[in-house]
């Protein structure tokens, strides 16, 4: 364990808080607005629970990972940053080099402040999402996924509430106030992002948003980890280790409920055996995938030139992936609607770093369908998964206000209107899953629409008592 983890603070952290006193002051006056937001919208029915759950108490690759029964309300939500290395440097743009900056770099303050407010509201909003699903659990093992999943973002908002507190001054401050009062699909006061707005309100839905929404904060959090402010790039750093335990409960989750489907339909009709029909997962794919690409904001971005160019905002893996770390005076080119068709079109590389981002992704959300893909093989399925072409279905960017079908190609608003039903969840197939949502609490067992998992949490089977109800 790191010489100054203070974890039996009352708020743990790694940053010497206690040094701080004026930081430790307002921190702990946030704290208590902090619980009352967990108490109000946090996992609705189970705040009294013993949950076996994995605390942060290092960064360490040894200690980070502690696991014990924990009440949720006392989970231990810390400020852990990975250890600062004395020489880094900023590693791209124009200032690739100096020293790395220790303070807000003045000009881009404002800039700065909004990425860490709008990736920080993120972090509540999901939890809001979530907080009816375990109600509706298809078993022990999944609930405390889930409840991981959940404390995990709870510390994910304390860390950006944490750079906001001690690098933006006053308006951090109440930046870090507003982000317990926004909710989560309130039409008065919603969260940042529309994707943080859409109901989360079935296990599909929760295992299709920590697989591609998680995901986008994977690649969000990569590209701040390279940031040439420093504090950002050790909290992203350590953010996404816990980040890839999320992105294995969607991955896995939806791995598990194709095996089941494919079972059944080995077996006869997937309705009448209260499985979830594969076109339907399919809607559920098309859907969330197209809405975290969303996420990545508009091709053509000059706000992406900017950052990067200042050094704060880098490419995925942008010191493993790349030699040259300028970006400067290169060409991508990207399709784009001119006069109702697609045409190529060359931007100055700098200004399609989001569209560079979101390609990473993509690649990525393949390989997840690969695995899913292989789980139909092997189950001897001729039918298999896909993913929808990236401009369809989309509220951001180039391809915003116009319609396109699933391989991508340009079509009238009729048509998509016409077809829209193949493609994405309808009322009916939202309301048929939701159906199949009954709980099961029973240590061991599994509800019938989903197959248990290869293994259990941390060398523990699968008939674990992971939450003591
Ligand atoms: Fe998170
Ligand atoms: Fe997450």
């Amino acid at each position: 364990m790191n010489t100054d983890t203070n974890y039996y603070d009352r708020i743990p952290n790694n940053v010497n808080l206690s040094e701080d006193k004026k930081l430790q002051r307002a921190l702990e006056k946030w704290l208590p607005n902090y619980l009352d937001w967990w108490r109000e919208m946090g996992p609705d029915g189970f705040q009294e629970k013993d949950v076996w759950l994995r605390t942060a108490v290092d960064v360490g690759s040894e200690g980070w990972a502690h696991f014990d029964y924990v009440k949720m309300p006392d989970y231990r939500w810390g400020i852990f940053l990975e250890p600062a290395k004395p020489d880094a440097v900023v590693g791209f743009g124009d200032n690739y080099g100096r020293p790395a900056y220790q303070e807000v770099p003045g000009e881009f303050r404002n800039a700065l402040r909004r990425i860490i407010v709008t990736q920080g509201d993120t972090e509540p909003a999901s939890v809001e999402q979530q907080r009816q699903l375990g109600k509706t659990c298809p078993s022990l093992y999944d609930l405390r996924n889930l409840f991981q999943v959940n404390v995990e973002e709870g510390r994910h908002l304390w860390a950006m509430v944490y750079l906001l507190h001690g690098y933006f001054g006053r308006d951090g401050r109440d930046e870090a106030d507003a982000l317990l009062e926004r909710r989560s699909g309130n039409p008065d006061k919603p969260r940042i992002l529309e994707a943080f707005n859409q109901p989360c309100d079935d296990w599909l839905n929760f295992f299709a948003f920590t697989m591609f929404t998680d995901r986008d904060g994977k690649y969000q959090l990569s590209a701040l980890a390279e940031s040439g402010f420093e504090p950002l790039a050790r909290t992203c750093r350590f953010m996404l280790t816990e980040e890839a335990h999320h992105m294995f409960v969607g991955d896995t989750g939806l791995g598990r409920v194709v095996r089941r489907t494919a079972q059944l339909m080995k077996e006869g009709d997937v309705r009448e055996l209260g499985g979830i029909p594969l076109d339907i997962i399919q809607k559920y794919i098309n859907f969330w995938f197209s809405y975290s690409l969303d996420l990545f904001g508009g091709e053509i971005s000059s706000n992406s030139a900017d950052f990067f160019a200042a050094g704060l905002k880098g490419r995925y893996k942008e010191q493993e992936q790349f030699t040259e770390h300028t970006a400067a005076n290169q060409i991508f080119t990207m399709q784009v609607v001119e006069d109702g068709q697609l045409k190529p079109r060359e931007v100055p590389l700098r200004n399609a770093l989001n569209e560079l981002l979101r390609g990473e992704y993509v690649k990525d959300c393949e390989k997840g369908l690969a695995r899913w893909n292989k789980v139909l093989a092997e189950e001897g399925l001729s039918e298999r998964l896909y993913l929808p072409n990236p401009r369809f279905h989309r509220h951001v960017g180039e391809y915003a206000g116009h319609y396109f079908d699933l391989e991508g190609k340009l079509i009238s608003r009729e048509e998509f209107e016409q077809r829209q039903a193949e493609w994405l969840p309808t009322m009916e197939d939202r309301e048929y899953v939701r159906s199949l949502m009954h709980p099961v609490y029973e240590v061991g067992k599994i509800a019938n629409w989903i197959a248990p998992p290869a293994a259990g949490i941390k060398g523990k089977p699968f008939d674990f008592e992971y939450v003591r109800l």
